[in-house]
């Protein structure tokens, strides 16, 4: 890592940060895939920095900045962490684990101690949070991908949020979104996972219609190029003769993930009717 310093304006004075290679951006958003085997090397504290300037650099919602990022390094709380989620300990254990925090607790805090009533409707406000920590990680995840460190999100972690919110002890307004795992890949690089098709998603001046045959095509280049996906749900749905991506899709939405996510969110003050 190149120790040269160059100097910015993100926090509002000069300040410095470490200098890295610059790449094309347009390069490494295209390349992104999601890496879930990290080697053991630690990511140093210098490039922790820049990743969080990064993630900071993203637009926000009036420039709020309703997000926080809570960097666990401590080895019992990664404990308590695997005891709850073993099937992720891949992500739990990675030289760098962070949890997106959806924030509104500082813009009610301020609110308050400025002497005013917070008077916003809550399901908006929620959604802005959820959106500025989102646009957030993604600057972080292109930041890390550009300097060859792999990423992988995991809202997997939402399963427990009651038993997240308490261990990382959130405030009132403010809930878990995921957690991101962060390392130098420990494989090459794989084929990376394709997308659906512009037509799919990019309508021309208004919504269109699905076409489902550019569904269909979709499922086969994805199974061409990335192999058929493992079936969500075989217990419940059985094996499928062929998985694909959509059989996925509506297999996944058929059942009833994270039913207690709604009770955590008014735990956490959220989603209160205004007085
Ligand atoms: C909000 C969010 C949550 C995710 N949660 C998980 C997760 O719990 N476990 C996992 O293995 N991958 C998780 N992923 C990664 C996706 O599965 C991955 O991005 C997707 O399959 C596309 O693959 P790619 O990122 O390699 O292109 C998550 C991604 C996002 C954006």
């Amino acid at each position: 890592m190149n120790k040269q310093r160059t100097e910015h304006l993100r926090y509002g004075s000069p300040s410095a940060i470490p200098a890295v290679e610059s790449r094309k951006t347009i390069d490494t958003l295209l390349s992104h895939q999601s890496c879930r085997a990290f080697s053991d090397q630690p990511i140093d504290d210098e490039v922790k920095q820049l990743l969080f300037a990064a993630a900071q650099s993203a637009p926000s919602k009036s420039n709020l900045q309703q997000f926080s990022f809570i960097d666990v390094n401590c080895s019992s709380i990664r404990a308590e962490l695997i005891q709850l989620f073993p099937s992720i300990r891949w992500a739990l254990e990675a030289p760098m684990l962070i949890f997106i925090i959806g924030d509104t607790h500082r813009t009610q805090e301020i609110n308050r101690v400025r002497n005013h009533t917070f008077r916003w409707e809550q399901t908006d406000a929620f959604l802005n949070a959820t959106v500025d920590a989102s646009l957030a990680l993604a600057f972080m995840i292109a930041a890390a991908e550009s300097i060859s460190i792999g990423t992988c999100p995991v809202s997997k972690v939402r399963e427990s949020s009651e038993a997240i919110a308490k261990l990382l002890k959130l405030p009132i307004g403010a809930f878990p979104i995921c957690a991101c795992a962060f390392g130098y890949p420990q494989n090459e690089a794989q084929p990376i996972s394709p997308r659906l098709p512009q037509s799919v998603i990019v309508h021309r001046d208004h919504y269109q219609p699905i076409n489902f045959s550019e569904i269909d095509r979709y499922d086969q280049t994805y199974n061409r190029i990335a192999g058929p996906p493992k079936a969500r749900y075989p217990e419940k749905f059985g094996e499928p003769n062929q998985s694909t991506w959509s059989d996925n899709v509506a297999r996944q939405t058929a059942v009833l993930e994270r039913p207690d996510f709604r009770d955590m969110c008014e735990s956490q003050g959220l989603f209160r009717k205004q007085s």
